[in-house]
């Protein structure tokens, strides 16, 4: 496996490498910038002006035609849930982003040249084919509410700029197998915490075929954050993973 003993000391970004050029750099940054008065309560008080004035991040397509899974009441209070919508559209994002994630992953393995003491390759295949097959339940549950899974909702936004970090740590060439696991660990600790809010959003609009496929869904989500956990806690402490799990 790679480690990062190979890199122990040329790392020279802390000031305690030299306080004496830790000091010139303070005095030519003082020379060149003028600090303005005050503390960082000018930048709150600022934040709160752009929040007064800005527009909320996009808006939920409520559907036009209800089908399918409905009752006529519970059509009515899906038409007004724009919760449900906004958060089911997350979720199709969410679910979108893990099969990316996963595919990353699986680079990643591929690209390790020590692939001895990692997890097995069909685990995390596995594990993918899951975040797919997620997405795509997802996507026809929105088809059968007659909403539009391509649709992008506010949620749906939010989630993509947050998750941008962990697509951009995983496919950076130069970050490790266990690196791209940890921000996988990331990811699946979210994924759990969102569908179980879900599942309850579902389960209060009498959605049960809904309640029932997202039940599934979240316990292979339940198998995949204590596989990964266990994983990234033994890759730290022992450098491979034991072969119990698999
Ligand atoms: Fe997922
Ligand atoms: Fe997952």
């Amino acid at each position: 496996m790679e480690t990062i003993e190979t890199n122990l000391g040329i790392n020279k970004t802390g000031v305690l490498t030299s306080i004496q050029e830790a000091l010139k750099t303070k005095k030519g940054a003082e020379s060149l910038t003028t600090p303005p008065p005050g503390d960082s309560s000018l930048l709150g008080e600022n934040r709160v002006l752009y929040m007064q004035e800005g527009d909320p991040v996009g808006s939920v397509p409520v559907p036009m035609t209800v089908k399918g899974l409905l009752s006529s009441a519970q059509e009515k209070i899906l038409m007004g849930n724009h919760v449900f919508m906004d958060k089911l559209g997350e979720r199709i994002a969410f679910e979108r982003t893990g099969t990316r994630l996963y595919e990353a992953l699986i680079s990643k393995y591929q690209g390790t040249s020590n692939q001895e003491g990692l997890p097995d390759l069909i685990t995390i295949e596995q594990f993918y084919m899951e975040e797919l097959k997620h997405f795509n339940m997802a996507a026809e549950i929105m088809m059968k509410l007659g909403g539009d899974p391509t649709a992008m909702t506010p949620s749906a936004d939010i989630a993509g700029v947050a998750g941008m970090g962990w697509v951009q740590v995983i496919n950076d060439p130069r970050t490790t197998f266990l690196q791209s696991l940890e921000t996988i660990l990331q990811a699946e600790l979210v994924d759990n915490a969102c569908w179980e809010t879900l599942i309850e959003l579902a389960a209060h609009l009498g959605l049960k075929e809904a309640v029932d496929e997202f039940t599934l869904a979240l316990q292979e989500e339940s198998v995949h954050l204590t596989t990964v956990k266990q994983w990234v806690k033994e890759l730290n402490l022992d450098g491979k993973v034991s072969r119990l799990l698999q």
